[in-house]
């Protein structure tokens, strides 16, 4: 069996590799060693009790309001040793945290080769997403593999070099999980009641700390002045930047649930319930498509422009009176909305992480021991 470190640290990056180390099991030559470097603590821990992974190695680095730079030399030094002692015949990482820019470079320096999942992500402003453009366009330098959800992702890497025999378009594994996920959440649905209607919120990006959470902030108090039918779940990121802006302006509103991170599956359960969701996240902004859920994206641009330019999801910002404004056609105008909860996601099919590991046994050994017929990424969107 081929050792592959599947190396991972936040809730996202864990949501969208459990499908990968579940199908590296499926395998009969692939053997994946999960190491968790517990970059976040209790939103990784709440991922690995849902899809029950357990960890070859925990090397628990999370410290309260960490810096980047904090992280990222005790990521660098731990990995350098877990790497070396497991000597794997590659490792791979997911999407574009500083765990994946740790992994990749530690690799490098190891001489294994790297498979990027969620590969080709783009805006091309280095400092927007900050960090994450550049984590992402330095791991896709690193890598030997670029799994890429979409083809416009692909086309990225194409766009900047990458062979074009690494480049494999395989769909986002974040669908693999929600329709796995899915079928447990309706076990514990979120109820509203007849009349009233949920905006569920969630807000984490750097960009996004200080006057644009402030802002976001009033944006959801105008919306309850202004809406008796409205109320709000906001599950609070426990980032102090984030948790402590949002509960000394939100805290004591009789019609605002501010909660803490919720379990993936309660989480799923929460969008099915919500009528909008307001969030600057990555994955919500592929999940709420697929749910046929509008999303109203709170950030100038996005890596992800699938989603909006068919219509699904919209670019916002962090404005107030424009929040205030788009959530309320959606409120008001049924064809509005009716246009944007058409239930289609363009990130997957639920098949990527069988892609991705079948693409690993024919490059590692030259023949695909299991999963032997996994059909290529259908163009058409998702509909659930
Ligand atoms: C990180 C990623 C970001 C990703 C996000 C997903 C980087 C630079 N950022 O941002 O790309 O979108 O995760 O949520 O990699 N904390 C806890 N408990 C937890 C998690 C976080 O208390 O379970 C608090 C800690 O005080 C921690 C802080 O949040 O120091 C920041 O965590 P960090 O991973 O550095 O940044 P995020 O903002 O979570
Ligand atoms: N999520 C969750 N509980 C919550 C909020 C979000 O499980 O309370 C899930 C969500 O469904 C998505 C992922 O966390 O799969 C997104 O994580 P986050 O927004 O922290 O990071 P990003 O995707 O922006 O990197």
């Amino acid at each position: 069996m081929k050792k592959i470190a599947v190396v991972f640290g936040t809730r996202p990056e864990a949501i969208k590799m459990a499908p990968v180390i579940r199908a590296l099991k499926a395998s009969s030559t692939l053997q994946p060693v999960v190491i968790a470097t517990a970059q976040h603590r209790e939103m990784l821990d709440q991922v690995m009790d849902v899809f029950d992974i357990g960890s070859d190695y925990d090397l628990d680095l999370m410290r309260p309001d960490q810096t980047l730079s904090g992280i990222t030399s005790r990521l660098i030094t731990s990995l350098d040793d877990v790497l070396r002692d497991v000597k794997p015949s590659a490792t791979l990482v997911q999407g574009d945290t500083t765990t994946v820019l740790a992994a990749s470079l530690v690799s490098f320096y190891n001489h294994i080769p790297v498979g990027h999942v969620e590969a080709g992500l783009r805006t091309r402003d280095l400092r927007n997403p900050f960090p994450e453009e550049m984590n992402r366009v330095v791991t896709g330098r690193l890598a030997k593999w670029h799994f890429a959800p979409t083809q416009a992702s692909a086309q990225n890497l194409l766009d900047e070099g990458v062979s074009s025999d690494t480049v494999f378009m395989t769909g986002n594994t974040v669908i693999d999980a929600l329709l796995e996920a899915r079928r447990h959440a309706s076990k514990m649905p979120c109820h509203v009641a007849d009349g009233r209607r949920l905006l569920l919120v969630t807000t984490h990006r750097r960009e996004n700390f200080g006057e644009p959470l402030k802002r976001i902030c009033s944006a959801v108090l105008e919306l309850l002045a202004r809406h008796d039918s409205l109320d709000i779940m906001f599950p609070v990121h426990p980032n102090p930047n984030v948790s402590v802006v949002v509960h000394s302006l939100l805290g004591n509103h009789p019609r605002v649930v501010l909660c803490k991170p919720l379990d993936y599956l309660s989480f799923i359960a929460a969008m099915e319930a919500a009528h909008i969701i307001i969030s600057d996240s990555g994955g919500v902004q592929e999940e709420a498509p697929a749910l046929g859920k509008p999303v109203l994206v709170l950030r100038d641009e996005t890596e992800r422009p699938e989603a909006v330019s068919s219509g699904v999801a919209a670019l916002v910002g962090t404005e107030t009176a424009r929040i205030v404004e788009s959530v309320e056609r959606l409120l008001l105008d049924r064809s509005e909305y009716a246009r944007m909860a058409k239930g289609a996601s363009p990130y997957g099919d639920g098949l990527s992480a069988k892609r991705i590991v079948a693409i690993l046994e024919d490059s590692l050994l030259g023949y695909r021991s299991s999963m032997n017929s996994v059909p290529p990424l259908a163009r058409t969107a998702l509909q659930l």
